[in-house]
């Protein structure tokens, strides 16, 4: 729920061309701010960037180009990443530049704002479950490394920088995921085998659990917390802090495969293969910590998530 005026905002959003951005974009477009895309498309498409939206295509790396934005925004919500795990196992030093340093510097650079997309990959294979913002943070590869450095930047920042938060974004789910590579969001995968009557694959035994946000809730939370540090600024509850943004309510993909069996027409063929290397086996959050901070709640159950997509995928 909005409390702010957005009219004469003017917004920066990092990585605005992919998949939760163009999500948020949208949105704050709709509350009237004045919104600027900046992404160089290598994962995000920049026909999602919505229209009414001022677009930059460029890199987050370039300082001119991040100069000059940073010093014509009023808040910046920086989701450009290089979100692939498998990419930043494989050019790990190019994944350095872009999702630490370049976010690093947005956040020390901003003279405004900023809301940071961080990840529960930051916890590694968790130890107590439900994960709260107090799970030790041990990262098992480069990505969930970047942005641990980046998140705990923001939580060592005192009354005297720029206001900052991190959310630590779970399985985000929801239209505009794409699906087309074996590393997308397994939800993206299943939809898209199912509606075109293809198996899905399992891999594993299914009886792993994650816990998957509808991006309509994660866009919500991401406003939350920026019209709180607009408002208040340091002294925002938000700033310097960190924020799990999941739904506590973990799934197995074996009930995931059910839901989505009961919601299409025509039967759905599974196929169990290995586990995935490097998997983690059950992964849930608790969002309590932002709930209890904010008038924030997530709002779309999976079914509903689920049973959006399949409509929508039907409609195409
Ligand atoms: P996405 O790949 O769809 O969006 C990322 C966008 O950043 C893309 O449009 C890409 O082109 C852009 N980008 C990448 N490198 C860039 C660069 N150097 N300069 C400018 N733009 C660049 O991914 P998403 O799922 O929308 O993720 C958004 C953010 O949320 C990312 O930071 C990601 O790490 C984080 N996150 C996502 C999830 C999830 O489940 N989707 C989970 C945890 C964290
Ligand atoms: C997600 C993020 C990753 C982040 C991690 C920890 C995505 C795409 N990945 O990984 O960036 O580091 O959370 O927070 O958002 N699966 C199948 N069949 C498929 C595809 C996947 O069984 O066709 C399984 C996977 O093996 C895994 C589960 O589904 O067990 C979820 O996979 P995925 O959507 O890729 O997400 P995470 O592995 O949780």
């Amino acid at each position: 729920m909005t409390t702010m005026d957005w009219s004469p905002k003017r917004v920066l959003v990092t990585g605005g061309a992919g998949f939760i951005g163009s999500h948020l974009s949208s949105k704050v477009l709709q509350l009237g701010a004045n919104v600027t895309v900046l992404d160089d498309c290598s994962s995000g498409d920049s026909t999602k960037v919505p229209p009414g939206a001022n677009f930059i295509e460029g890199c987050i790396t370039n300082p001119e180009i991040r100069e000059s934005l940073l010093n014509d925004a009023d808040v910046v919500f920086h989701l450009a990443a290089i979100a692939s795990v498998p990419l930043c196992e494989d050019d790990p030093r190019h994944s350095d530049l872009v999702n630490r340093q370049a976010s690093l510097d947005i956040i020390l650079d901003a003279g405004c704002p900023v809301i940071f997309a961080s990840s529960a990959a930051i916890y590694g294979e968790p130890v107590s479950i439900p994960i709260n913002e107090t799970h030790p943070i041990k990262p098992l590869g480069h990505y969930g490394d970047q942005k641990a450095a980046v998140d705990s930047a923001i939580r060592s920042l005192g009354v005297g920088s720029n206001p900052a938060t991190a959310l630590r974004f779970f399985n985000v789910f929801g239209q505009g995921q794409d699906p087309s590579s074996q590393y997308s969001g397994v939800l993206s995968i299943f939809i898209d085998r199912a509606t075109t009557n293809r198996p899905l694959t399992i891999f594993g035994d299914g009886e792993q659990t994650r816990d998957f946000i509808h991006v309509s809730d994660v866009i919500s939370a991401l406003i939350a917390c920026a019209e709180s540090l607009l408002e208040l600024g340091t002294m925002s509850p938000a700033h310097g802090e960190a924020f799990n943004i999941c739904t506590g309510k973990p799934v197995t993909l074996n009930q995931v495969v059910k839901v989505i069996d009961e919601s299409i027409e025509g039967s759905l063929e599974c196929r169990y293969e290995d586990e995935r290397a490097g998997d983690i086996k059950h992964s849930s959050g608790d969002c309590s910590k932002l709930q209890d901070m904010f008038d924030w709640s997530p709002m779309i159950s999976l079914t509903e998530g689920l049973s959006d997509l399949i409509s929508n995928s039907q409609d195409v």
